[in-house]
């Protein structure tokens, strides 16, 4: 039985310290797969030296919400890292702390999910306190693609995931004041579901408190699957099965 966390962030400068400890707890954890998430240059730098045995890495690099002030050379930059990396994330919009910049947001948003499709690679979306006009550019501007940590309502996870893209849970589903999430992961069908920690942050029972590492996936994993009231198994067997339909073509 093999795990996978599709968004996290061990490449971020919380993990220097004790990464070996952290990728030896996902291999005895048999968490065999992770993206790795950069959301800055040296995230970037990071990631490429990761590796260890028994475990495939891939990685992502987007321009986030907050950087939308951001010089043309930089953009080259991150462009120039966007032809080699497996996904364009993660991108969107967050409301939530930066809503002065709404507009400026989405034409970053656009302009990034426009470069996905001319490179051909799906999309990690970050939306925090925006998810109606983050539904809104998808549906306007189509591509492949994953919502992280995804907050929103249920029906629009629905909506969302007949249009293609990929709803991802982590640790807010194993919160005592979980509902919607478990909503979610009822409506939508089970080859659009994806699992994830968001590491360092969002850590699931029972190790709220602490600092999230991506051997904690097994906590997100075990609770989709008795809301599903199906085996573990039969669920990560899908659940990998996704992960390789939207980031390995
Ligand atoms: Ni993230």
């Amino acid at each position: 039985m093999n795990y996978l966390d599709s968004h996290c962030h061990i490449n971020g400068e919380e993990f220097i310290d004790d990464l070996d400890a952290v990728l030896n707890n996902m291999l005895n954890n048999h968490v065999t797969k992770a993206m790795l998430v950069c959301v800055n240059l040296d995230d970037y730098k990071r990631s490429v030296k990761i590796k260890k045995d028994g475990i495939d890495f891939k990685i992502a690099i987007g321009v986030y919400p907050e950087d939308t002030n951001i010089s043309e050379d930089i953009f080259k930059e991150y462009y120039e890292k966007m032809k080699e990396v497996d996904a364009i994330g993660e991108i969107g919009l967050d409301y939530h702390w930066y809503p002065e910049t709404k507009e400026k947001q989405k034409e970053l948003f656009i302009s990034q999910i426009k470069i996905a499709n001319q490179l051909n690679k799906p999309i990690i979306v970050h939306s925090r306190e925006a998810m109606g006009d983050c539904f809104e550019i998808l549906k306007e501007h189509h591509c492949r693609g994953v919502l992280h940590c995804y907050s929103g309502s249920s029906e629009m996870a629905k909506e969302l995931s007949k249009m293609g893209y990929y709803i991802s849970l982590g640790g807010p589903l194993t919160w005592k004041n979980a509902k919607e999430p478990i909503e979610v992961v009822k409506n939508v069908p089970i080859d659009k579901l994806l699992i994830e920690t968001d590491s360092p942050y969002l850590t699931p029972v029972p190790n709220r408190g602490k600092r999230n590492e991506p051997s904690n996936v097994i906590y997100v994993a075990k609770k989709m699957a008795e809301i599903l009231n199906i085996e573990e198994e039969t669920l990560l067997k899908q659940i990998n099965l996704n992960y390789d339909n939207l980031f390995n073509r």
